[in-house]
């Protein structure tokens, strides 16, 4: 709702009443139209102020709205009858003016803002634009340059700007419009809103104001019955929904029995243990950084200041608060409250890591582990308390990624699953807990898709195809160009690992009953570890090389290849990929729900959205298939199955019938479906 009182004089006050940010529902715009009404009829009142209560402007339209029919006034016509008043109106900001509360003030006369306050239209972050004038209203006050900057980015404005900057457009208007399109479109792959954003801005620098205005709508229109405005708003709703799971044991756990930890340690600083130092310094933590192998000890010692400088000065920090310290012996470990081991991938190694910590820690010392995917519990149960144990799943990069993986063991406390899910928070990340299985969620999923992607090369397919297809539907970097980025070694490790592969592969395809692709192996024997190396499936200009260029050596090998293993190399569509690749990948998810390895769709999805660059605006894999229709998932992955009998991966989920079955609800319930099927025994 809003207030309306008169100050001592003439001035009217409204304040914006709707806890916690004042957001624009209906009862806001009801209470706003009524005391605007009151103020213009009341004959002592010569001038309006728009304020919100508690420090707070206003947050924006209020989302949850955005599902159901709308009710109360509209916001559009609200802000045009404030801006026609005849008295004047100013908007006094404090807090936030962000979205639908910027646009508010944007329709009022005159505002001032206090310099801390935060301004912004984030719309487009949410599949949307500014749609109650914003493009139109922006650009004639601060101009179309930083209007057009501000509107397809949804970054915030220090608000100076908004009283000092001039309003003309650049003489060489076209041309920069055109300019920032073309930068638009790469940057967005695929997403609507932001290039709605400029041709709505563009429509302020031709057009006159209510031409402009009527274009606003029709952009709006469009992107709000488009899938991905859903899915975006999913996507920002689903944040919150992640990282209330119950444990394994069935011990539930929350925020209250978090441990703040102000002193770790981390074993191994290669790519991973070197960003996860950075990241905990960042936090304030003071950390032990331990390497054993002195060549790479004085490589991170040089390294890891200089990266936790430059990402200090990135979030503008004169000096990075936590105190990192540099070891070759483990022993220097013992007064740490967490350590976070991120050795090579391998059971033993780790397993020895583990005994040794234990023997130095003092008792009650947390022990995570950066694993890939290796047994949790296994680690665990060689310590002094298994329940301290957890998996602590980071991404490269550990101090940019946003995702962290906590992984519940079966004897994993409550106490060490809540440190380790707020450690990620207070880092910055988003903390999703699952389940102890191998590769967890997002590996374990990742592993079918990386299979396809091998079998399509195997069928005829090239890498640049399959990366194209990919990159079109929206990832930053296909699966082979990712590969090389992150070292085709890692992969073979684990393999090996597995015991899936071992040197001089020329034995069948089928391992273990079920199709095999030796493919990455012998790149990785044939010295093709991938940027690392200069060369891996593209070639680069020497080693750390980051430029991908199609290379000869690999047509040949894929065509010697299936020379010796009979394949007839056949013309792949796009479509043909990108449903391989993703509904194996999502058929995986159907699974990971079916045994309770996460929580839920949402959970699968934040993982993919912030660690494994799954475009946004398809709000996951697990939303995308609700988009696509299950029913259609289900009659693709019957059709790739019977194509493919040795790949029992593409053989559908129960889960996925059963939802099919029961009429394909919206990704929303699928939790609840879940549990009542679970309680029926019927998954
Ligand atoms: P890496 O090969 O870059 O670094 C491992 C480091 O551990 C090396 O510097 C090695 O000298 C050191 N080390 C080996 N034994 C040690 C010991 N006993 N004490 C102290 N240091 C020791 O490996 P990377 O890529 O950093 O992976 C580390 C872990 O993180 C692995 O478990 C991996 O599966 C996991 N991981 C890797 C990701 C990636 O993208 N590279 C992503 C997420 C997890």
């Amino acid at each position: 709702m809003a207030t309306y009182s008169r100050l001592p004089g003439s001035v009217a006050l409204i304040t914006l009443q709707n806890p916690p940010v004042n957001a624009l529902s209906a009862a806001v715009r009801q209470g706003i139209v009524d005391t605007v009404q009151r103020a213009l009829k009341d004959p002592k009142v010569t001038s309006v102020v728009i304020c919100g209560q508690n420090g707070k402007f206003c947050g924006g339209a209020d989302i949850r709205e955005f599902a159901g029919p709308m009710l109360g006034p509209p916001l559009v016509p609200m802000i045009h009858a404030i801006e026609a008043v005849d008295k004047p109106v100013a908007a006094a900001i404090e807090g936030v003016a962000l979205g639908g509360g910027l646009e508010l003030a944007l329709g009022c006369h005159y505002r001032i803002a206090h310099s801390k306050a935060l301004l912004g239209l984030p719309e487009v972050t949410l599949g949307l634009l500014p749609g109650a004038g914003g493009t139109q209203r922006l650009p004639r006050l601060i101009g179309l340059t930083a209007a057009l900057d501000l509107i397809t980015t949804g970054q915030p404005l220090d608000p100076r700007r908004l009283s000092t900057l001039p309003c003309p457009c650049p003489p060489d208007v076209d041309s920069l419009l055109d300019k920032v399109m073309a930068k638009v479109r790469q940057r967005s792959r695929g997403a609507l809103a932001p290039v709605a954003c400029v041709q709505a801005l563009r429509a302020a620098a031709s057009l006159p104001y209510t031409q402009g205005m009527e274009k606003e709508r029709d952009l709006m229109t469009t992107l709000f019955n488009s899938g991905q405005a859903r899915a975006l708003q999913y996507a920002f709703f689903s944040q919150r929904v992640v990282g209330k799971w119950s444990l394994p044991s069935g011990a539930s756990w929350d925020n209250s029995t978090a441990r703040t930890i102000s002193k770790a340690a981390v074993i191994g600083l290669g790519t991973m243990g070197r960003g996860i130092v950075v990241a905990l310094a960042l936090t304030g933590i003071s950390v032990v950084a331990v390497e054993t192998q002195e060549k790479q000890l004085a490589e991170a010692s040089q390294a890891v200041p200089a990266m936790l400088q430059r990402e200090a000065g990135r979030r503008g920090l004169a000096t990075p608060p936590g105190v990192i310290s540099f070891s070759s012996n483990l022993q220097d470990v013992s007064e740490v409250e967490l350590v976070i081991e991120a050795v090579f991938e391998d059971m033993s190694l780790k397993l020895q890591v583990f005994r040794h910590l234990t023997s130095v820690c003092r008792p009650g010392t947390l022990l995570g582990s950066n694993t890939s995917g290796l047994d949790i519990d296994q680690l665990a149960a060689v310590t002094q308390n298994p329940g301290l144990v957890v998996g602590m799943h980071f991404f490269a990069p550990a101090h940019v990624m946003k995702l962290l993986e906590v992984v519940c063991g079966p004897r994993s406390s409550p106490e060490a699953v809540a440190t380790a899910m707020q450690l990620g928070k207070r880092m910055g990340k988003v903390s999703v807990a699952v389940g102890n299985c191998p590769g967890f969620v997002g590996n374990r999923m990742l592993k079918l898709y990386l299979e396809q992607a091998n079998f399509l090369l195997e069928e005829g397919a090239t890498p640049q195809q399959v990366d194209e297809a990919l990159e079109e539907f929206g990832f930053p970097m296909g699966v082979f160009r990712m590969s090389d980025l992150s070292g085709l070694d890692v992969g073979w490790r684990i393999r090996k690992e597995a015991g899936l592969t071992w040197p001089g592969v020329e034995s069948t395809r089928t391992r273990q009953g079920r199709r095999y692709s030796p493919l990455p192996d012998q790149m990785c024997e044939a010295g093709r570890l991938g940027q690392k190396t200069g060369k891996g499936w593209y070639q680069y200009d020497g080693p750390g090389g980051r430029v991908a260029r199609s290379d000869p050596w690999v047509h040949i090998f894929l065509e010697t290849y299936r020379a010796e293993h009979g394949l007839v190399a056949r013309s792949i569509a796009p479509e043909e990929i990108l449903e391989r690749c993703l509904y194996a990948l999502i058929n995986e998810g159907f699974n990971i729900l079916q045994d309770a390895t996460a929580a839920g769709p949402e959970d699968i999805d934040a993982i993919y959205v912030f660690g494994y660059g799954w475009p946004r605006h398809h709000g996951g894999p697990m939303f995308h298939a609700g988009q696509v229709g299950l029913g259609r998932i289900l009659e693709r992955l019957h059709h790739h199955h019977h194509n493919h009998p040795d790949v029992p991966h593409l053989k559908p989920s129960t889960l996925l019938r059963r939802l099919v079955a029961a009429g394909s609800p919206p990704v929303q319930k699928w939790r609840e479906f879940i549990n009542k099927e679970r309680v029926h025994s019927q998954l």
